[in-house]
């Protein structure tokens, strides 16, 4: 593999807010993008965390968990959620957090995050990871624990017809990078 094709990936990777409706994602797919993502690193291995695959009727319903506000309207037409649930992390990556003042569990999840919507682009899938979520309303649809903490989902399937990949708007590198020697 060259570092071009993963410039490539990376450029392609854009958060998808057109979906085509009409084109579920197979579950063995979804399965391979989760088994990928499940590949991520974390602090002391503790893999905090836990993927919930949701399609059909109850994608559908999942739609109004994270829209509020006018927010998400795209979301209705996503034939598939990966909906990321909170784990309880090993203990030693507990101490260490707190030893550290540093909050791993979080870290890892976003970690873990960007490694699925890669491998969902690779897999030629378009993804919208949503922060923008009512935990409550999809602990109801989902039939989860109250307790259940769900840091954000991520909208997954097939991009409508015409859809273009957009050029990245980034902060300048000189402002967000330092060389030092
Ligand atoms: C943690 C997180 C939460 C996000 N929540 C939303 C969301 O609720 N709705 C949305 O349309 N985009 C959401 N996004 C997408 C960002 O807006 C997007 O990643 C950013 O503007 C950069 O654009 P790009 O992903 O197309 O490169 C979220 C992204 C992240 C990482």
């Amino acid at each position: 593999m060259d570092i071009k094709d993963i410039e490539k990936l990376y450029l392609h990777r854009q958060s998808c807010r057109s979906f085509d409706p009409a084109r579920p994602v197979s579950d063995e797919l979804l399965r391979e993008v989760c088994r990928l993502a499940l590949l991520a690193p974390s602090a002391c291995n503790s893999q905090p965390w836990k993927l919930l695959a949701v399609t059909g009727e109850k994608a559908k319903q999942l739609a109004a968990g994270v829209q509020d506000l006018g927010m998400n309207k795209f979301a209705s037409d996503a034939p598939a959620f990966i909906v990321v649930l909170e784990g309880t992390g090993n203990l030693t990556a507990t101490v260490g957090s707190r030893f550290k003042n540093t909050d791993f569990l979080h870290n890892d999840i976003g970690i873990m995050t960007a490694h699925l919507v890669l491998a969902a682009e690779a897999a030629g899938l378009v993804t919208c990871i949503l922060g923008w979520r009512s935990e409550e309303k999809l602990r109801k649809i989902l039939l989860l624990p109250e307790k259940t903490r769900i840091p954000h989902i991520i909208a997954i399937g097939y991009a409508s017809e015409g859809y273009e990949t957009r050029e990245k708007k980034r902060k300048p590198m000189e402002d967000t990078f330092v060389l030092l020697k």
